[in-house]
């Protein structure tokens, strides 16, 4: 490598960065940027009432398909008025009950958010088979016998991946996208004639090579959004994926517990982590590993390449404005304390009042109790109805002049709310107050777009989304942030100390204080590639699924009581088990391998609002099968047998 000399007898700078990112397009950033991953897509708008209607008249061996209105919801549905007989019984079997039914597009819970999403992606067949664990999107319905819900469904042995077909982060194709494009292959000749090719989408743009950008370690790209729309309508017909074949990229799935196989039902404690993030960290601690931002050598402009990188995946998967508005914290309880102890020492005063929700976790409570007991702030409590909805009327009545901040969670983790978050985010901004959203239980269930959400942060953790624990993300709006103190002060934040004063730089740094979880922000790339490759829509809707099969089973345990059945939920299934304590139920279900959550979640005032101390929480993820529904439910059977 050689470079023009100029005439202080230095090289030239310029033709030095030229090369240097010549040098790098060989390695991993830029190979990230070739593959094909998914454009964070929006939601395709299709009431959840078709797709379940269409869902239970799948499901000939489900027995009580009707139930009673008006408080007609099965799972995350809601039912239409026209499978309401005069008898003001539901019968979701009603042949008139279809895709095809126009009478069927309007949802009877206008407030709730839609997010069940295409039928053109499945050609308007529905993909999957209960019972059997055949949750295929490949696998033809009619091929599959009808098999009574009675009998005992083994979870099914999955076959490992074919050996040497893995490879390291981005040197080869992975098993999954080979996987993946076969299905995709076959899909193209005997699908769908709608179903267009999977055209991926841009992720990674190039970052020059850190050292010798202007900034001297900074991320060093001032991004303009980037709106990349992929063509025709791929951004809404995401590829189909098979469970089975996802299952096998995660390895701790054929753990052997209590001599069953482990079947994971606690995701909204931590997700399970692919291979894919698994390998990632590990490739980073082998060839990559250094501290970032602050020297000139190679594995430091690799660390900080990897990192920065992994940032802009952030940013795309939650489609924000610019990189920048990207932190890395430890998860979202710290992302939550951040701003408590930045923007809101700043400014929040005596007499202001903070709105959070009934349904918030205590990562949600605390932080902004600590702040009013200090400041004289008022905390005020949005309730929620019997089925654990936000109640929007009681919200308006809270706000007011003195409402400075408005903190909720998209996604409850005690009873799975979906909560009206653009609804609430915009009545808050016309009241003048800043808004928190806490993504820790939606970013891996939905699609989330900052940007639409307008949300002034944006919370999440890394480990509930397929990464590492140990990191995860505040997002900002960029002006705020740079107009907020910073929380901890330290290396990597300042742009120069001197004894008497020292001058900060603006985000991602300037909440960076220190060497962060560089690795871990790596594998949380990784995971991020991974669910945008499967596609968020496609997630969600896979998972609506399986709520609702697992919701109506569930009802029919004797003596359980649901505790959050709002017609818009995400994952989580909790219960109560009449003459059972939650521990007894959580150790019988962990006899048969299976790992719920028993206790009181963190979020003890929502419990407390059902009259309950603790529940049993089977919480879902897109790499549980129906086969484990069955299991769980036969277990629970059984223990009131
Ligand atoms: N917030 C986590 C949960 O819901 C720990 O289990």
């Amino acid at each position: 490598m050689s470079t023009n000399i100029n005439q202080d007898n230095l090289p030239n700078l310029q033709e030095l960065e030229q090369l240097a990112n010549q040098f790098f397009k060989s390695g991993p950033a830029d190979v990230v940027s070739q593959l094909p991953l998914q454009q964070t897509p929006e939601a395709f708008p299709l009431s959840g009432n078709v797709a379940d209607a269409a869902l239970f008249n799948q499901f000939p061996h489900i027995n009580a398909p009707s139930v009673s209105a008006p408080s007609s919801t099965i799972g995350g549905g809601g039912v239409s008025p026209s499978a309401v007989n005069q008898n003001n019984v539901v019968n979701l079997k009603d042949p008139q009950t279809s895709f095809a039914d126009p009478n069927l597009s309007s949802s009877p819970h206008p407030a709730a958010p839609v997010r069940d999403s295409n039928p053109i992606a499945f050609g308007g067949q529905f993909p999957t088979k209960p019972g059997y664990g055949y949750d295929s999107y490949l696998v033809k319905t009619d091929l599959i016998p009808d098999v009574s819900l009675k009998q005992s469904f083994p979870v099914e042995q999955l076959s490992p991946a074919p050996e040497g077909l893995f490879q390291l982060p981005y040197q080869q194709e992975q098993a999954f996208d080979i996987d993946l494009k076969k299905i995709l292959s076959d899909i193209r000749t005997s699908g769908p004639s709608n179903a267009l090719p999977f055209t991926g989408a841009p992720v990674a743009t190039e970052i020059p090579f850190y050292f010798l950008s202007d900034n001297h370690g900074l991320p060093a790209v001032k991004s303009e959004p980037e709106k990349v729309k992929p063509a025709g309508l791929s951004h809404i017909i995401s590829p189909p994926f098979d469970v089975n074949i996802v299952r096998r990229d995660f390895p701790i799935l054929q753990e052997q517990v209590n001599g069953k196989q482990l079947v994971w039902l606690d995701n909204a404690a931590t997700t399970q982590k692919p291979r894919q993030v698994i390998d990632r960290i590990s490739y980073f601690y082998e060839h990559e590993n250094s501290n970032i931002h602050r020297a000139a050598h190679e594995l430091a402009a690799r660390a900080t390449d990897a990192y920065e990188g992994a940032r802009k995946k952030v940013q795309t998967f939650l489609n924000a404005h610019s990189i920048n508005e990207i932190i890395f914290v430890r998860g979202a309880t710290e992302a939550i304390n951040l701003v408590a102890k930045s923007w809101g020492e700043q400014n929040l005063n005596a007499g202001d009042e903070i709105i959070v929700s009934q349904l918030e976790h205590h990562a949600n409570i605390v932080p902004w109790q600590q702040l009013a007991a200090k400041k004289g702030l008022k905390i005020k409590v949005i309730p929620v109805d019997d089925d654990g909805q936000i109640l929007i009327d009681e919200y308006v009545k809270l706000l007011g002049p003195k409402t400075k901040l408005v903190s909720f969670t998209q996604v409850s983790n005690a009873l799975g709310t979906v909560t009206p978050a653009a609804q609430i985010v915009q009545l808050a901004h016309l009241a003048g107050a800043k808004v928190l959203v806490d993504g820790a239980q939606s970013v891996s269930h939905m699609p989330v777009d900052v940007q639409v959400l307008d949300a002034d942060w944006f919370v999440f953790s890394g480990h509930k989304v397929f990464g590492p624990t140990g990191i995860g993300v505040l997002y900002g709006k960029e002006d705020l942030l740079n107009e907020t103190q910073p929380w901890q002060g330290g290396g990597n934040m300042i742009k120069d100390v001197t004894f008497e004063h020292t001058q900060y730089h603006d985000a991602p740094s300037r909440f960076e204080a220190g060497t962060g979880n560089i690795a871990d922000a790596v594998g949380l790339g990784a995971a991020i590639d991974y669910v945008s490759r499967l596609g968020m829509p496609l997630i969600a809707q896979y998972e609506h699924y399986l709520l609702v099969y697992a919701t109506q089973l569930l009802k029919e345990v004797k003596g359980i009581r649901l505790i959050g059945t709002a017609p818009d939920k995400a994952s989580v299934l909790s219960f109560v088990l009449d003459g059972y304590k939650t521990e007894e139920v959580g150790a019988a279900l962990n006899k048969q391998g299976i790992a719920v959550r028993s206790g009181h979640h963190c979020a003890q005032p929502i419990l407390r609002r059902f009259g309950v101390e603790a529940t049993v929480r089977p919480s879902l993820a897109f790499y549980n099968t129906c086969a484990e529904i069955d299991l769980l439910v036969n277990t629970l059977h059984s223990l009131k047998r």
